[in-house]
């Protein structure tokens, strides 16, 4: 371990530096943050409720963003609340624990993002390029492994990365420059040797971000030459708005990622990162419901018949 001359403190308190001191920019900044929050917890409450309760959204794709569903839900609640609370306090104060938490949690849910976004993909090539065997492939049985596999890389990794940053334990420097404890904003503050952790980012970049892409680029040049392959322009129509939705929702979460870890770094970019950051962090998990519902008939239907359901219960009840 080298690097122990500087003054540091083991497990301190950090400061999340969010964005610059303007009350004006605050403001907006946290009426912004609160609506997006909210749209996305009920959104992906919707979906979640929707996909368990209606039986013709009993199929791997719905199960499937389900699972995404949770996700989003986990991952904007460990970051965003906390960030309004800084907004609108001021006060920037997060414990070492609290901290860990954050990174823990987002660490966890974006690396299973990747991966159920690669079994989504999987399961949109079998339904298109090999139909008659879909049944058979995407069972039950191999839907919850493809899932459990997700869920369970996904913590391994994240486990990994926080007891990586835990050892690293002395901190010379407790600012952290973004709105929640972000682990690369937290290597760049330890005087610790952080060769160790910074190899196995770049091994889990390529494991758990570049691979992934590179199954979901694949899949889709086989669901492509399949469509193109296909006769009548309602066939054509029909097959790829099965995908549709899941396509938006990986370029999406890929195009922000990619430009997020791609930029080179600057001082001057470091507002612009945030800020990036932030989007990619609140809106999308955002979105993802509504690019699920507004394209899909499906959805749709389902929701006007709940909605008919309950205007008969209604209309049902005696006065
Ligand atoms: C996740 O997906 C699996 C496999 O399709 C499914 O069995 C499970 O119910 C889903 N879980 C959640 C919480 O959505």
């Amino acid at each position: 371990m080298g690097g122990h001359w500087k003054n540091c403190t083991e497990h301190p308190e950090f400061h999340l530096v969010a964005f610059s001191r303007s009350v004006k920019l605050q403001f907006t900044l946290f009426s912004g943050t609160l609506l997006v929050y909210m749209l996305a917890i009920v959104g992906n409450i919707v979906i979640t409720i929707l996909v368990c309760l209606v039986p013709q959204l009993h199929t791997p794709m719905y199960a499937f963003l389900c699972n995404l569903s949770v996700q989003d839900i986990i991952y904007v609640s460990a970051i965003l609340p906390k960030f309004l609370v800084i907004t609108i306090t001021g006060d920037t104060r997060i414990s070492f624990l609290g901290c860990i938490t954050q990174m823990f949690l987002f660490v966890f849910c974006v690396g299973t993002e990747f991966l159920l976004l690669t079994s989504m993909a999987y399961d949109r090539y079998v339904a298109i390029c090999i139909p008659l065997h879909y049944a058979l492939i995407m069972s039950r049985r191999t839907c919850i492994i493809l899932a459990a596999v997700s869920w369970l890389i996904g913590f391994l990794d994240s486990l990994a990365q926080s007891w990586m940053v835990v050892d690293l334990a002395c901190y010379s420097i407790q600012d952290i420059n973004h709105f929640y404890c972000d682990l690369k904003a937290m290597i760049k503050l330890s005087s610790s040797d952080t060769k160790v952790i910074r190899t196995f980012l770049s091994v889990v970049c390529v494991v758990l971000g570049f691979l992934p892409f590179m199954l979901i680029l694949t899949s889709y040049a086989f669901i492509i030459s399949t469509i193109v392959k296909i006769r009548t322009t309602t066939g054509r129509v029909k097959a790829f708005s099965s995908c549709s939705s899941h396509l938006i929702v990986v370029i999406l979460f890929y195009g922000t990622s990619l430009v997020s870890y791609m930029k080179p770094e600057s001082e001057a970019s470091q507002e612009e990162d945030k800020l990036l950051s932030l989007i990619y962090t609140a809106v999308v998990p955002m979105l993802n419901p509504i690019v699920y519902s507004l394209r899909n008939q499906e959805v749709l239907r389902s929701i006007k018949n709940i909605g008919r359901k309950c205007s008969t219960c209604k209309l049902g009840l005696p006065g």
